[in-house]
């Protein structure tokens, strides 16, 4: 990602125009819009496509509805798509509709060649056809002979349609889709499509008779048909880019990322892809495809009517904070689960705890001791030097991740760095130096220029996800050239890169925390605003990492494995009923992560010091929590926990603090669980106990 001058071209579906945008199409524009900005903080070009697809029975029907031709119809729909991505800052460079003469003339010239190249055949076909429903049925379909939606009957029709040669180019494709193990992203969306491809491929019935239909594209072959919707949509990749190049002369087609949502994978991967390949044209260099918003275990969907309007979320808690949400908690390609409570723990635990309580602590110290101005200084000491290398490695580490679109993880990589900023602050205490006047002054400006270094190179990196609260917050740090964004010659994710020439500003509170539950009644509340918290259970658990250095069977009871196990310099024995899980190869050498201060038990005459925390995943295996990238030794913590262990702790005690599975990561409650080297992760699925 760090090579410049690269060309970058990414594309959303286009969205039906019988619905108004719901969370599902926001977050695939959300994810292109975060995406591309990552790929222009890497120096690329970009070029962002998004648009609306508007011919087809099921626009033609809601235009009936409504009692307006399609066309009116289309026209205020669309637009509602393009206000509604103005609302939440998508930076999209075109927004296509299929209804744009350019795009019309250009299906009709795709669709001429393939005619010309004989690629499309005429046929009769004869079905059960419903005029109720306007389509027709499989006769394994229908129920009690009667169509199975509206109940009516069905007639026997014989219709002549136009077939593209699909089932042609099914050896082709299983080949080309082994052969780019990245093409289907992710591995296991792609092993599902040639799973699909086991069976024998039809061709594609790519017409419409406009007796049935008229609300679409006319076959330029045959005035008496219009274009299958989808063969309609798919060309919008292709037309929308007709002719345009990036600024080094090279053509925007290829894509090099279709993203799209998993139920649109087939028509993508196998009608797009083959009608390309008919044609002698580049395909897209990758399909992504990722999973839904959930909501109460169902699809969020207008049908189910459990939608999110995006709108209302960003009156509530303003557009960069539900961009925030959708990034960080949803796992690209993985279904996630939408909740109001979900998106106020993120907002409170990273936003206001992290992200703007590090900005507000430095700007306080440099109005009240550096009249708000930073000179900035050469890191000399070593507390100076490894924030500087902290900085350095959470570009390099969160720019990688963006790479393979693990957005939620690079987002916590930046999350590290910045609260490695407030341990920082913590450790060097800025505010007495504050109070040591003159003499002070230096040293304060050192450490708050090097804390304000380190969160500008974060804020950064975070600006993908929230544009606007972090112009706001680089703004605040005094950085900022102009209003409009930074200097091109030095990129804002080095460190240095920028001088401090503009005063702090004062009294900037970032993201305002949303207060959950009411202090209990009578409880005291300290001046910070911050309820008196009665002790946590957590804090009583000490968790470390460990290593697996052997494996024994246990020489008494079947399920159960003696692991010996290295913590630190330190070894300990720890019995694990891990044998129907696991074999021996197989963990031996893993890095875990155990209950270190438990009580230690004789499990059938072998002394177990410690537990080994472990998840259920898929097919029931259990299988160990994974400290990722940590020693042997480290602590594993949950943020914003101190730490309190108590010795011989009981399973009871243990037991207290809930540990389960988000997104494929550990939990205790809304707090992530923690090694320095990152999140602890586990492979199973949301919700999943962890014991
Ligand atoms: N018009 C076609 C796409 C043509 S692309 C050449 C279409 N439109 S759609 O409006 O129905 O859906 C667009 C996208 O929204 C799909 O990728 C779909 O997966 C996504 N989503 C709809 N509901 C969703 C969720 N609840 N969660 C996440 N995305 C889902 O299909």
């Amino acid at each position: 990602m760090s090579t410049a001058n690269k060309n970058f071209f990414i594309t959303t579906p286009i969205y039906y125009v019988n619905d108004t945008p719901h969370i599902g199409h926001a977050y695939t524009t959300i994810l292109s819009d975060v995406l591309t900005r990552f790929h222009k903080l890497a120096g690329e070009n970009t070029f962002f496509l998004t648009g609306t697809d508007e011919h087809g029975q099921k626009v033609q029907q809601a235009a009936d509805k409504r009692g307006t031709s399609p066309q009116e119809h289309t026209d205020i729909f669309s637009k509602r798509f393009k206000e509604a991505w103005g609302e939440i800052n998508i930076g999209f460079d075109k927004f296509i509709r299929t209804t744009d003469p350019e795009h019309i003339a250009f299906v009709q010239k795709m669709v001429q060649a393939l005619w010309d190249k004989g690629q499309i055949y005429e046929k009769e076909y004869e079905g059960l056809y419903s005029v109720g429903e306007e389509r027709f049925f499989s006769e394994k379909e229908l129920v009690n002979g009667m169509d199975p939606v509206s109940g009516r009957p069905v007639e026997r029709v014989t219709e002549k349609n136009y077939f593209f040669r699909m089932s042609a180019y099914q050896d082709w494709l299983v080949k080309y889709i082994e052969e780019h193990p990245d093409f289907i992203l992710p591995d296991f969306r792609r092993n599902e499509v040639l799973g699909f491809l086991r069976q024998p491929l039809n061709d594609l019935c790519i017409s419409r008779p406009k007796s049935r239909l008229a609300w679409g594209i006319t076959l330029p072959f045959d005035k008496d048909f219009v274009a299958y919707v989808w063969v309609d949509a798919l060309f919008n990749y292709m037309s929308a880019v007709d002719g345009k190049t990036f600024p080094d002369g090279s053509p925007i087609w290829p894509a090099d990322y279709h993203l799209l949502g998993k139920d649109i994978l087939t028509t993508h991967a196998v009608y797009w892809t083959t009608m390309l390949k008919a044609l002698d044209l580049p395909l897209p260099r990758h399909i992504l495809a990722h999973g839904w918003w959930m909501m109460d275990n169902a699809r969020m969907s207008k049908t189910t009517g459990n939608v999110v309007n995006p709108m209302d979320m960003k009156t509530e808690f303003g557009v960069d904070v539900f961009r925030y949400f959708l990034i960080r908690e949803m796992v690209v390609g993985q279904d996630a689960s939408f909740s109001r409570e979900a998106l106020v723990l993120r907002l409170n635990s990273e936003l206001a705890n992290d992200v703007g309580n590090g900005l507000s602590r430095i700007l306080k110290l440099a109005a009240t001791g550096l009249g708000n101005r930073l000179t900035p200084v050469p890191s000399e000491g070593e507390e100076e030097a490894a924030l500087k290398r902290a900085a350095e490695e959470a570009v390099t580490a969160a720019l990688e991740k963006v790479r393979a679109l693990k957005l939620s993880n690079a987002i916590e990589d930046t999350l590290a760095l910045i609260r490695a900023v407030n341990r920082y602050l913590e450790v060097k205490a800025p505010w007495k130096l504050a109070k040591e006047g003159e003499a002070g002054k230096a040293k304060l400006n050192s450490v708050l220029y090097h804390s304000a270094e380190a969160l500008r190179i974060g804020f950064s990196l975070l600006q993908p996800v929230m544009p606007s609260k972090m112009v706001e917050a680089l703004a605040a740090l005094g950085v900022l050239q102009g209003a409009t964004g930074f200097d091109p010659k030095t990129s804002p994710l080095v460190w240095g890169g920028y001088g401090y020439g503009n005063p702090l500003a004062e009294g900037v509170n970032l993201f305002p925390r949303i207060e959950t539950a009411k202090p209990a009644p009578g409880g005291q509340k300290p001046a910070d605003g911050k309820a008196s918290a009665p002790a946590d259970p957590f804090s009583l658990i000490h968790l470390k990492v460990a290593r697996v250095e052997a494996v024994e069977d246990h020489p008494n009871a079947d399920s159960l494995y003696v692991l010996r196990l290295k913590i630190g310099e330190e070894e300990r024995t720890v019995c694990a009923g891990l044998k129907k899980h696991l074999t021996p190869e197989e963990l031996k050498g893993r890095d875990v992560v155990v209950v270190y201060n438990l009580k230690p038990a004789n499990l059938r005459g072998v002394e177990s010091k410690g537990m080994i925390l472990a998840a259920e995943g898929e097919g029931g295996k259990v299988i160990p929590v994974s400290p990722d990238g940590a020693a042997p030794g480290d602590d594993v913590t949950a943020e914003g926990t101190p730490p309190a262990p108590k010795s011989d702790l009981t399973m009871k005690e243990f037991e207290k603090a809930p540990l389960t599975v988000r997104s494929g990561t550990v939990f205790y409650r809304d707090r992530p669980l923690r090694s320095p080297k990152g999140p602890i992760s586990a492979k199973a699925q949301d919700g999943t106990v962890v014991r």
